[in-house]
């Protein structure tokens, strides 16, 4: 377990990172690398980025309504996956979409990762509905939701 994450929020300054590492672990499922990226100077969006070593390693974006937020993104380096970022960025969300106001988290993730899955479920998400063709290939979505 990583001690030593720097978890900061993210901006319009984060816009080539966000794109890169969307288009390296999104491009299967849409144009994340381009819709992600126009979110962060957006106030109905709050994005979080932990930096590794002086660089953004990972960013988790939540998109914010009234009362109910949605996780739409959460994306770990490659080369800094399995250390726990992953989770860290979750929980550091959690909170300040509590903080908020926030009383209900939704997210969406294909039935096919299931590590991110492993991810949420152990944040506390439980599955709430599947839906058919909800990403670009045609992938199945699995909706999952936590109470605040
Ligand atoms: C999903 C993702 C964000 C996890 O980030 P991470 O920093 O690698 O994850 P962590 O090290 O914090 O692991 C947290 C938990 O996630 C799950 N997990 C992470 N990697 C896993 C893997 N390869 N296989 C199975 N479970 C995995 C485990 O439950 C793990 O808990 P554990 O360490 O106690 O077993 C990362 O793999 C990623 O960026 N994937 C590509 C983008 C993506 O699919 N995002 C989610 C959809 S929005």
């Amino acid at each position: 377990m990583m001690e030593d994450a720097n978890i900061r929020s993210g901006t319009s300054v984060d816009w080539d990172f966000v794109a890169d590492l969307a288009r390296r672990v999104f491009s299967a499922y849409g144009e994340y690398d381009r819709i992600l990226p126009t979110c962060l100077d957006d106030p109905q969006f709050h994005t979080l980025v932990c930096e590794q070593e002086g660089r953004p390693a990972g960013f988790c974006m939540l998109s914010i309504g009234d009362g109910v937020g949605e996780v739409v993104a959460v994306a770990v380096d490659p080369a800094w996956q399995g250390r726990g970022i992953g989770r860290q960025l979750m929980r550091a969300i959690v909170e300040d979409a509590r903080g908020m106001g926030i009383r209900l988290l939704l997210l969406k993730t294909a039935t096919r990762n299931l590590s991110a899955q492993g991810l949420f479920r152990k944040i506390g998400f439980e599955e709430a509905d599947r839906e058919a063709g909800c990403y670009a290939a045609g992938q199945t979505a699995i909706g999952m939701r936590k109470r605040l």
